[in-house]
Order: structure tokens, then C-alpha cells, then sequence
């Protein structure tokens, strides 16, 4: 778990995933700034996270100076977005630890679908149009619903994947900070794209049990999972 305090900053951080990933790292102590394409509506969204934490901890900000003003940048874009929106931040990104949490999917007839992406995935994707930066895939298979209900536990495991030890590392230490969360270190970028993945499978359950929110949790973890007796 760190310690460190970061400026964290969220592209597109109006949305749910955006918002609740957000504030649960605003509750523990780090200074989020919410971007989007309009002043106006950060400042909807940071007013809102304000109503729970200390509000000189959330900030809005346009989606550039979030790039500029942040020590960890977070991509929270629909997946369709990402590539113009990176296009455009890439100087600003440039050493930074970026992470990716967009998924691609395509929703049709009651289903939900994995769409194939060039690169092999969202974060692959990321990491080629931001070729300085540090990325890291990570949180596609955790509840927006459930990160926004600050009282909520989440009993869920978030699979990190990244190329670069030390951004892992950092980014494993921020989820644990999200009580009941437990990070897995996921092995290569390239990983991140079955992660992705399995988000389809998990919201095609839910579709299957109405109302359900399906979360992720590996077990037999040598050296993580409690041993059992045997
Ligand atoms: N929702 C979940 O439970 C969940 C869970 C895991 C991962 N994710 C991933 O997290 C990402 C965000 O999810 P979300 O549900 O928060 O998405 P969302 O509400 O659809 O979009 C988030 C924000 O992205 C911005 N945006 C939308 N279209 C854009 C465009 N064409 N160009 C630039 N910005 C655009 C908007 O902000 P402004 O209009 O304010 O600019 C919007 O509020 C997605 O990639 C999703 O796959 C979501």
C-alpha cells in the first residue's frame, strides 16, 4: 500500500467510472482532478465527489490541463474516444504513469460483445498512440455503480498489467487503497487485453441475473490467498 500522496486526474472523469474511481482515491487522501471537453461539467462532477470528501480535494479541469497537472493520469473515455483524445495529450503525457481502464464493446440485441482492436487491445492501444508514457491496465473489470456508493465495500480483486515494474507497482498500491479491493499483478500490457475481455463476459451475467453487478476474484494464489487446511 502507498503511502505517497499523488495528483491524480481523470480524462473524461465525468463519468461513473471516472467519478467513482475518483472519489474513492480522493477519500484516501490523494487530490483528484476531474476532466472533460466542458469546464461546466467537471465542475458539476467535482462538486458532486465534493458532497464526500474535503472539497479542496477534488478540482475540475479541462481534459489537456488534467494531462499537464497530474502525476497519474487516468483514461476514463468510452474506448471510441480514446484514440483522438491521446492523440492529442501526448506531449503532456510524456513520462507520466497513464492508466487504462476503457474497454472495448459493442452492445447489440441483449448482448454485449469484446470488439477486436488493431493493436490487441484498449490498453495496447493506449500505450502505442502515448509511445513515452507508462501504461497500465487496470480497474476494466470493477462496478462504477459500486465505486460511487462510498460507504460500499468492494470485495473484488483488480488485475494490474503493465510493461514498466515500477508503474505497476504504483498502480497496485493505489487500488489496494480502495477498501476490500486487493490488486493481482496481471503480468505484461498485453495481458490487459483478456481483462478487457472478461468485462464482456461479466456484464453479459448480469444481463443473465437482472440486477447484479459481477466482480472478479482469483483464487489459489500461492503467497496471496489464505492456505487452507489440509
Ligand atoms: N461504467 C463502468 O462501470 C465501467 C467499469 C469499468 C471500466 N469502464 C470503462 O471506463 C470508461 C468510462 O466509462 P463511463 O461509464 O464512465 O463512460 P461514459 O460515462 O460514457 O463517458 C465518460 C466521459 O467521457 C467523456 N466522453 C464521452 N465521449 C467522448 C468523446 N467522443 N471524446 C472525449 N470525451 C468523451 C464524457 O465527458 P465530457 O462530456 O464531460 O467530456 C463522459 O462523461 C469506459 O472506457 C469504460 O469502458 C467503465
Amino acid at each position: 500500500m502507498t503511502t505517497q500522496r499523488f495528483t491524480l486526474g481523470f480524462l473524461g472523469g465525468t463519468g461513473p467510472e471516472g467519478k467513482g474511481l475518483g472519489l474513492r482515491l480522493a477519500l484516501a487522501g490523494h487530490e483528484v482532478l476531474l476532466g472533460s471537453r466542458d469546464f461546466a461539467r467537471a465542475q458539476e462532477a467535482a462538486l458532486e465527489l465534493a458532497q464526500h470528501v474535503p472539497p479542496q480535494r477534488v478540482r475540475a479541469a479541462l481534459n489537456a490541463q488534467v494531462a499537464v497537472d497530474s502525476q497519474v493520469v487516468f483514461i476514463t473515455v468510452p474506448y471510441p474516444a480514446q484514440r483522438s483524445l491521446l492523440e492529442d495529450l501526448r506531449e503532456p503525457l510524456v513520462g507520466k504513469v497513464v492508466v487504462s481502464t476503457s474497454i472495448p464493446l459493442a452492445f447489440s440485441q441483449g448482448k454485449v460483445r469484446s470488439l477486436p482492436v488493431e493493436e490487441g487491445c484498449a490498453a495496447l492501444q493506449a500505450q502505442a498512440l502515448l509511445p513515452r508514457s507508462r501504461v497500465v491496465g487496470a480497474f476494466q473489470n470493477v462496478s462504477a455503480v459500486d465505486l460511487l456508493a462510498p460507504d460500499r465495500v468492494i470485495d473484488c480483486d483488480i488485475v494490474v498489467c503493465a510493461d514498466d515494474a515500477e508503474a505497476k507497482r504504483l498502480v497496485m498500491g493505489l487500488a489496494e487503497e480502495i477498501k476490500g479491493i486487493r490488486a493481482v499483478d496481471g503480468g505484461a500490457l498485453e495481458n490487459s487485453g483478456y481483462v478487457e475481455q472478461l468485462t464482456a463476459l461479466l456484464l453479459n451475467i448480469n444481463r443473465i441475473y437482472r440486477g447484479s453487478r459481477t466482480m472478479v476474484k482469483i483464487v489459489g494464489i500461492r503467497g496471496l490467498d489464505t492456505p487452507t487446511a489440509s
